[in-house]
């Protein structure tokens, strides 16, 4: 692996203090029950400064960089809750966190990816430290599009999904996106849980969330928190992100 996470070690300084929450011990039980602020203190250390060296290489526009995952993660995040907390369903918190924050981290190039086994090796490379390797296929395994598609694969590929609206992806926004695409509760799930307003909310509000932070790209690029800062505009904009915000701002995971 070109980009070993392990010789990246950035002084991180996270205004929720979630680096004394970052464990070097984790066995299986501590990883699936990894709270978000735990999640997020992995995140900025040892995952974000992966895309940060796209966005200095090949991503000087950050159309697969830290924006594209941060979001991602706060769409895959939600819709993780929302099945979590309103259906009998039991997503897989952890493995599919990881997933999205490795998804594009072995690509070398923007456009059609076929980077996607690169990502899927390093999301396993980084947890095989933590966790056994056979546990961390799993995550790994939702990264490429092949083979069996269950509910984590689904919420993984969903979050890239809401991401083709971003305008630098050049699919036309809102107006341009396929909304049969979206698999989160359609014809994907059993009937009991399909939900098209929902569905056309979270749309609603992802689009929302992509246009106006898309603006915030030049101004966060040094900022050390990076998803805090994405956070704290969801935090702000809980009027125009109802959705989003309920599943986001509590602190139940
Ligand atoms: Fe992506």
């Amino acid at each position: 692996m070109k980009n070993n996470p392990l010789n990246i070690f950035k002084k991180f300084t996270k205004k929720s203090q979630t680096e004394s929450k970052l464990s070097e011990t984790r066995n299986l039980g501590t990883f699936e029950n990894e709270t978000w602020e735990e999640f997020l203190a992995h995140l900025n250390r040892d995952i974000l400064p992966l895309y940060i060296n796209h966005e200095k290489s090949f991503d000087h526009h950050s159309i697969h960089g830290r924006m594209h995952i941060c979001r991602a993660l706060i769409f895959s995040e939600v819709m993780t809750r929302y099945y979590l907390q309103e259906t009998v369903m039991n997503p897989s918190v952890s493995a599919i966190r990881y997933a999205v924050a490795f998804h594009d981290s072995g690509r070398q190039g923007n456009g059609f990816d076929i980077w996607e086994a690169d990502s899927a090796q390093n999301c396993i490379n980084y947890l095989s430290q933590f966790i056994p390797e056979e546990k961390a296929k799993d995550a790994g395994f939702l990264i490429e599009k092949k083979g069996r598609w269950g509910l984590d694969k689904r919420i993984m590929h969903d979050a890239d999904v809401l991401e083709i609206m971003r305008p630098c992806c050049g699919h036309g926004g809102i107006d341009g996106f396929r909304k049969k695409a979206l698999r989160f509760l359609g014809a994907a799930d059993q009937k009991e849980w399909r939900d098209a307003e929902i569905r056309n909310g979270f749309i609603e509000e992802a689009w929302y969330l992509i246009r106006e932070t898309e603006r915030l790209k030049g101004t966060i690029r040094n900022v050390k928190d990076y998803m805090g800062e994405l956070l704290e505009f969801v935090e702000r904009n809980e009027q125009e992100l109802p959705f989003i915000s309920k599943y986001m701002m509590d602190d139940v995971y």
